[in-house]
């Protein structure tokens, strides 16, 4: 069947946009119609130099949409079904078996490889070039994508935007799972999120959900502090005209936060923020970290933690229902973060979200 997708030719080339053609699905497979798909920073990924990606490719994973056909043996979802689709997982190994597919054995081969596992693809270009595909088990930069049964979550609710869920799947579930999940954040307590992007904005919609009390968030944009106010932080701090963010969180937070989420991947934040950590306190980390993270090993050993999260350490077919449902009670407000735009805008919602200007992209079919 022909496709349109946006299909990323190199690391420094513009999107295109192109007609593709996508194969039937295999057993275990789903074909969904997407109707809307977020762009994540994660995406960006395959920008970066000599970063070993398949190209060109199809990227986006945070797709929404119709379930068009189903595979052999698929009794999940059929075909009319509205579905989420999230990240993939093998569901074998012992990760997947203990309910952490987020860190299954082959999650990098099934999420980044450009490929089924077995090097098959279900996209080609029309003349049956090969084209790079599976990004995150659905490369749903595309008017249809193939994933898989357990990649798909169906969304039972009638009275919610379809077309905007698709960052449930990624970048909201990493923010608000990486507090609800990763930080287990209690009531009444002190939480700082630096980065004020679609994950941090996420985690702290989700730590007004909890409870927390002091709820602080660090970014360099005005517009997205402004915004992280009105979601209910109870202080921002603009780090690029705040001389030293460490000292201005401990005076905050009266010595120290309990909690942090880091979304921005800066080493030297990253490094404040275990500073501004009171004795026992716990920073999650879900930034993407580019080279190495050194700490001052003094205030660390006072019972702090560092926590990688993937994810938001989320089992996805239980954690987006209940994200849905917090929407749906407008607790989460996602529609605040999102920027529709037409999929043939990519490049202009590459740049805008880059800027700072829009905080998650979301593209309408
Ligand atoms: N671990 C995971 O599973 C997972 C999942 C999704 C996204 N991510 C990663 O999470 C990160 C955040 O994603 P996003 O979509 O929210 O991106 P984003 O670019 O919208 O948000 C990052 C924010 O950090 C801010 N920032 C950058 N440098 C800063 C500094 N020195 N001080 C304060 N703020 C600073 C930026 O202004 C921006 O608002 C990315 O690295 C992305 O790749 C990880
Ligand atoms: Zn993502
Ligand atoms: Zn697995």
């Amino acid at each position: 069947m022909k496709i349109l997708a946006a299909v990323l030719p190199s690391h420094d080339a513009p999107f295109e946009i192109r007609e593709l053609e996508i194969a039937d699905p295999r057993p275990g497979e789903v074909l969904v119609r997407i109707v809307g798909v977020g762009m994540c920073h994660t995406d960006l990924l395959a920008r970066i130099p000599g970063v070993p990606f398949a190209s060109p490719i199809v990227l986006g994973h945070e797709g929404s949409g119709i379930v068009e056909r189903v595979g052999e043996g698929v009794t999940k979802v059929a075909p009319g079904d509205k579905v989420v689709l999230s990240y993939a997982s093998c569901g074998k190994c012992m990760h997947c078996e203990t309910g952490l597919p987020q860190y299954c054995e082959l999650f990098g081969a099934l999420n980044f490889m450009g490929s089924r596992l077995d090097g098959s693809a279900p996209l080609s270009g029309c003349d049956g070039s090969p084209m790079g595909c599976c990004w995150f088990g659905q490369s749903s930069f595309a008017t249809h994508a193939m994933a898989t049964e357990r990649n798909v979550v169906k969304v039972m609710a009638d009275d919610v935007r379809l077309e905007i869920l698709g960052p449930l799947g990624c970048g909201f579930q990493t923010g608000a799972g990486a507090v609800v999940n990763s930080l287990g954040a209690r009531p009444g307590t002190s939480i700082v999120i630096y980065g004020a992007g679609a994950v941090g904005l996420a985690g702290l919609m989700a730590a007004k959900i909890v409870g927390c009390g002091t709820v602080v968030a660090v970014d360099l944009h005005e517009n997205r502090l402004s915004l992280a106010k009105e979601l209910g932080a109870t202080h921002t701090i603009n780090a690029k005209t705040t001389p030293d963010v460490t000292a201005e969180v401990r005076a905050i937070t009266g010595g120290g936060t309990q909690y942090a989420l880091d979304t921005t991947g800066v080493p030297a934040v990253l490094r404040g923020a275990v500073d501004a950590l009171r004795p026992t306190g716990t920073l999650a980390v879900v930034g993407v970290v580019m080279g190495d993270i050194s700490f001052s090993s003094s205030g660390f050993l006072d019972g702090k933690t560092i926590k990688g999260v993937i994810e938001g350490d989320a089992y996805p077919a239980e954690f987006i229902p209940k994200m849905i449902e917090w929407h749906r009670r407008g607790t989460f407000p996602i529609e605040r973060l999102v920027k529709t735009y037409r999929l043939d805008e990519i490049n202009q919602a590459q740049h805008d979200s880059e800027s700072g200007v829009t905080i998650k992209p979301v593209f309408v079919l």
